[in-house]
């Protein structure tokens, strides 16, 4: 049984040392003695080449988004802190949703992302809008409490998404309100019928967790969590969006290309199979006959 934990272990870090060398990722990485922890092991591109798929991503879920931060009764005038913002587009929603007299810092661990974030914003910018590079392991070291706390796609990705939410519980004002958005699963992004294109994305899906070591269900176990840290849950709710034209299923095919340089980086997928897998996704992409489900939306709102 030890033999095979320790041998477990040793896998998972071999996999995550030689993404993280082929990548030449810079962020803290922290080998401890059970496995690995970092501050992000995220593995999808950032900065211009992800924006095309991010966007397209905002338009398949933010007025999702929109309809459930105005039924969390986000007031305007209030404070609002986001984590993991990417380039910004849902960000500036919540600017204009909570006014002028209101204020949004959106943060995020990749300069790059920012760095879009600002080329997209209007010439004029946005007055109560600021973009700050900020890991969400971090965010303890803000001199300020906020409203409102909203994260997005945020931690699935991370290894210990517990430990954002004890930070997040130090820096939101009492009576304040979490917001967190997430797919609850990755099975839940399916076709009908059921092609080899898909289960090529559920394959890099289970490799990405695998390598990011983390846990594509734990929305499942999230109120349980919050609960734990002292918080309340006000609402939760589930969509599950499909990709209802061309341009929506577009984003399979950014989705396996925004990884493709972390897959070769693990050293478990060769060119070879990856244009393979390519073409598989792209047959899917095409035929309008199938249907693609994207990932089912978990929304929760909480207070504390
Ligand atoms: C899938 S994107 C989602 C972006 C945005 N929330 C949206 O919905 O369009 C995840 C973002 O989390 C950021 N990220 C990864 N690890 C992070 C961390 N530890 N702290 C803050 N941001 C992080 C990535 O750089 C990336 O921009």
């Amino acid at each position: 049984m030890l033999l095979i934990s320790v041998s477990y272990i040793l896998e998972k870090c071999k996999i995550a040392s030689n993404f993280i060398e082929k990548n030449k990722l810079n962020e803290v990485f922290v080998i401890d003695s059970f496995g690995i922890t970092s501050d992000s092991t995220y593995m999808i591109a950032t900065g211009e080449r992800d924006k095309e798929r991010l966007t397209i991503l905002n338009e398949i879920y933010n007025s999702f988004s929109l309809r459930f931060f105005k039924n969390c009764n986000i007031q305007k005038g209030v404070r609002v802190l986001e984590l993991g913002c990417g380039i910004g587009i849902a960000s500036q929603m919540y600017a204009s949703e909570v006014g002028k007299e209101g204020f949004v810092l959106a943060t995020d661990i990749s300069e790059q992302q920012l760095q879009v974030a600002r080329t997209l914003l209007p010439k004029e910018g946005i007055s109560n809008l600021e973009f700050r590079r900020l890991s969400a392991f971090e965010i303890d070291g803000l001199n300020e409490q906020f409203d409102v706390v909203c994260t997005r796609f945020l931690l699935v990705h991370l290894q210990d998404p517990e430990k954002v939410i004890q930070k997040v519980k130090k820096i939101i004002k009492p009576g304040g309100k979490l917001i967190i958005e997430d797919i609850t699963a990755n099975h839940t992004f399916f076709c009908s019928p059921h092609t080899e294109g898909m289960d090529i994305l559920r394959h890099i899906d289970k490799l990405q967790c695998e390598v990011q070591q983390s846990n594509d269900e734990y929305f499942a176990f999230l109120p349980t969590l919050l609960e734990k840290e002292g918080f309340t849950i006000l609402s939760t709710q589930k969509v599950h969006p499909k990709l209802d034209n061309p341009r929506k299923r577009k984003s399979i095919l950014f989705h396996l290309s925004s990884l493709k340089e972390a897959l070769l980086g693990t050293g478990k997928i060769m060119e070879k199979e990856y244009n393979h897998m390519f073409q598989k996704v792209l047959e899917l992409e095409q035929n309008s006959s199938i249907e693609i489900f994207y990932y089912e939306f978990g929304q929760l709102c909480a207070t504390v």
